[in-house]
């Protein structure tokens, strides 16, 4: 018989600019509430995986999973760190699905953890950098800013959308950021707060950007038997994928095509059994705004080129026809690499039990989340259901 695999716990730590704390002071944080949330113990977790995308090159510090087990309590379990860049946490979600899958475990725990503001921007910056092609890309002083800039510009070329479409990402994300209480912006922004911005780097300014995070997300799994009898209330994971293109924007048939979040997506929507048209919400990866309308487009909730007039029509809002990144996205939620893939399942897990305060979309039965690593080179793709 096929193994369900459900969530039966989360927690997550506020997003922000935390100079005042650490690493393992985050990733304990966000792991003891998800503990407390599901309700067991730490003897009853068989393994650990955890998204960090960077830490060596932003607090100086490799081997953090055996460092998070230390930490948590639990020395002597299996514990494994995970790395794709900005999809790291998404990635490592989807290994801790494959072990319970596989019938090997039982409970696992999956986090996801990032201290970025202990170094400068352009220390941050440098790092992030990491994730593009070195010899292609990094070494030409190019950085992810001036990437997506490139792509935002094509696609302004190319399908007629405009700075003012752009813009109402951001808009839209703040609006829902302020509803979120762990959010690191939490505060509204206007279409013209955004198109005097200062510019990073042509056409995206400063409020197309998210931000540089500190923070940690943590989820429990469990097997969908044991779920059942520990849990009142399990989100069920429908559909879990990856997919890869090419590391370097150069070659790519296409810069406005997402492959790799295509792929990913076919490959969920075919383990969910369902259309784009049947997912009630979903949270994707705005590390830039454009990055969003790419995203919604890739995922099948509209043609390619109409994402901008999506978000314009209103459709991606809260109360639209498929509410975008109700948590504010990683645009006002803010942007803890290693954590993100986590926090917007958690996101997800919430709406679905029905307690996203403020941003509940009524009735959400299936939600999805999209986890994009550098230009678009690795993407992770899930589907959660109130119902298996
Ligand atoms: N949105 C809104 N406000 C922002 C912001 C953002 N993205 N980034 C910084 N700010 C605010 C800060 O809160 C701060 O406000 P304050 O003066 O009221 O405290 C102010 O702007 C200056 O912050 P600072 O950290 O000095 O900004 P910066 O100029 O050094 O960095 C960016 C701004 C956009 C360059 C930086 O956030 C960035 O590189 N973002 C992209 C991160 C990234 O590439 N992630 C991976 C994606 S693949």
């Amino acid at each position: 018989m096929a193994i369900d695999v459900a969530i039966i716990g989360v927690g997550m730590t506020k997003f922000g600019e935390f100079w005042e704390r650490g690493y393992r002071s985050l990733i304990t944080e966000s792991g003891s509430k998800a503990i407390i949330d599901a309700k067991i113990d730490g003897k009853d977790i068989d393994a650990v995986y955890v998204g960090s995308m960077s830490p060596g090159r932003l607090i100086g510090q490799e081997h953090v999973g055996a460092l998070i087990a230390d930490y948590a309590g639990l020395v002597g379990v299996p514990s494994t760190r995970v790395e794709a860049a900005c999809s790291s946490g998404g990635l490592a979600l989807h290994q801790a699905y494959l072990a319970i899958k596989s019938g090997l475990y039982d409970i696992v725990v999956v986090g996801g953890v990032e201290k970025m503001t202990d170094v400068s921007t352009e220390h941050a910056t440098v790092a992030l950098a990491g994730a593009s092609d070195q010899e292609w890309e990094a070494f030409h002083g190019i950085t992810f800013p001036g990437l997506y800039a490139m792509m935002a510009r094509r696609h302004m070329i190319d399908y007629g959308t405009t700075e003012e479409q752009i813009s109402l990402v951001s808009v839209k994300n703040h609006s829902n950021g302020k509803l979120n209480p762990y959010a690191q912006f939490q505060y509204d922004i206007t279409l013209e707060d955004v198109m005097n911005s200062s510019m990073v780097a042509d056409p995206l300014r400063l409020l197309h950007c998210s931000p540089i995070t500190d923070g940690a997300a943590t989820m429990i799994l469990a097997r969908g038997d044991k779920a059942k009898k520990i849990c009142d209330n399990p989100i069920w994971i429908k559909g879990s994928a990856i997919a890869t293109d090419t590391l370097s924007l150069h070659e790519r048939k296409s810069i406005t095509r997402v492959q790799a979040s295509i792929d990913a997506s076919k490959k969920a929507y075919g383990m969910a059994k369902i259309k784009p048209n049947k997912i009630d919400f979903a949270e994707v990866h705005d590390c830039f705004a454009i990055a969003e309308i790419l995203a919604i487009e890739s995922l099948g909730f509209c043609k390619m080129g109409e994402g901008g007039k999506m978000v314009e029509d209103g459709e991606t809002w809260i109360d639209g026809s498929i509410p975008v990144n109700t948590s504010g996205g990683l645009k006002a939620k803010g942007h803890p690499v290693g954590a993100t893939g986590i926090a917007q399942a958690i996101e997800a897990t919430w709406q679905l039990r029905g307690q996203a305060e403020k941003r509940q979309v009524k009735g959400a039965k299936v939600g999805l989340t999209q986890n994009v690593g550098g230009s678009g080179a690795t993407c992770t793709v899930h589907i959660f259901g109130k119902e298996k």
